[in-house]
């Protein structure tokens, strides 16, 4: 089978982009990152991909705040397309995802979030279970559809919540499990294993 062609959009240090370039160079997810796109201009992610000699640019997406929009969209899929990209990767992107990019790559785009979805969207998640005296956190693989953190799960692991707990340390342990769980969900669409039932996703086994 042909490698999946990736790429990844990040704001921030690029843990987990990290972890695709890893899964991928140690020959356990047929993959190929065409592309690293931040809207941080100095952002860690675009450095790890240089350094892994993969394409990297900075794409503003002005003058929004919190979402990809208006010009700003339609510059990020022109980018997508002139790479060829077949999967979008949100790694650590934080913007809402609209309508065109979501209809140009229609189940296509997933996102990864540290909480075990429903519980707790939107920012911060893993303060948020910890302040709420949640004894279980995690994180989720999901589809991205029109909503923040609504879309269908595709991975989701789970951490204990320690009494001595920082936000920091809980932060950490829940990125161990989403550096496991992103090659997973990306191998299941290399490997051609997913099918979907309502919102429910099916994945098959060997
Ligand atoms: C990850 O922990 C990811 O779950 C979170 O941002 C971090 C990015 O880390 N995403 C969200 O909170 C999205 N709502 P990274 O840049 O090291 O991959």
């Amino acid at each position: 089978m042909q490698p999946l062609k990736v790429a990844i959009l990040g704001s921030g240090k690029g843990s987990n982009c990290q972890s695709i370039i890893d899964a991928i160079k140690a020959g356990t997810l047929n993959a190929r990152i065409v592309c690293v796109i931040s809207d941080v201009e100095n952002a860690l992610i675009l450095d790890r991909a240089k350094k892994n000699n993969i394409p990297a640019e900075y794409l503003s997406a002005a003058p929004f705040k919190t979402k990809l929009d208006g010009e700003a969209e339609r510059n990020y899929l022109a980018v997508l397309r002139k790479y060829g990209a077949e999967i979008i990767v949100l790694a650590g992107f934080m913007r809402i995802i609209k309508k065109n990019l979501l209809q140009a790559f229609a189940g296509r785009i997933l996102n990864i979030h540290p909480a075990l979805l429903p519980a707790f969207p939107g920012v911060e998640s893993w303060k948020q279970a910890m302040d709420y005296g949640a004894k279980v956190a995690g994180c989720t693989v999901h589809i991205v559809d029109e909503g923040t953190d609504t879309g269908p799960i595709l991975v989701q692991k789970a951490v204990p919540i320690l009494e001595n707990d920082t936000a920091e340390i809980l932060h950490a342990r829940i990125q161990a499990e989403e550096h496991k769980a992103y090659p997973e969900a990306l191998r299941f669409f290399s490997e051609n294993r997913i099918s979907m039932e309502g919102r429910r996703v099916k994945i098959k086994m060997d």
